[in-house]
């Protein structure tokens, strides 16, 4: 029984301790990124390539900008997956236009219970969206399209939001 226990204890440990491992070296990853200069389009579309291979259930990884161009409404930036119809979307509207309003991550493990959401392939089964603030202006946002319910762990949206604060200064 102590045994079972101890073992448990020391799988969840060691679990946890991958997660971290994972985390930092995701972080190195993106500084190594970041550390080139290259154009902002650029280190975002390397950005989305390591987030793309890194995690297997992450099937479209993006960035929405603020559009200069066009006040209250977001532009589609770099993306890895599928080709998007929605490479313009109000703020407040789905997942993405309500970030940008709100300026808070969203997470959504079953995107069929939301009301206020832009299907962008019926595939999809979950979401996040993370705002990236610059000076406390929105500026762009992260968004993860996974084809899983369920699939977006609290270790993925903090290492979402590390990624953010680092790209914030780009903008
Ligand atoms: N699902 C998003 C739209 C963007 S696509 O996922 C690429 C939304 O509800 O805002």
């Amino acid at each position: 029984m102590i045994v079972e226990f101890s073992t448990a204890l020391l799988n969840s440990f060691t679990q946890q301790e991958q997660l971290a491992q994972t985390t930092i070296n995701m972080l190195q990853r993106i500084d190594s990124i970041i550390e080139r200069h290259l154009d902002l389009n650029q280190t975002l579309i390397e950005v989305a390539q390591v987030l793309h291979a890194e995690f297997e259930h992450f099937d479209w990884v993006g960035f929405y900008l603020d559009d200069q161009d066009k006040k209250g409404f977001l532009k589609l930036g770099p993306y890895v997956g599928p080709a998007t119809d929605h490479v313009s979307i109000p703020y407040g509207k789905g997942i993405c236009g309500q970030v940008a309003v709100s300026l808070q991550t969203f997470v959504s493990q079953d995107v069929s219970a939301e009301d206020n959401y832009i299907a962008c392939s019926t595939e999809v089964q979950s979401e996040i969206v993370v705002p990236i603030l610059k000076n406390g202006v929105f500026v762009a946002q992260i968004d993860v399209d996974s084809n899983t319910k369920n699939s977006i762990t609290t270790e993925q949206t903090e290492l979402l939001e590390a990624i953010c604060t680092k790209l914030s200064p780009l903008f």
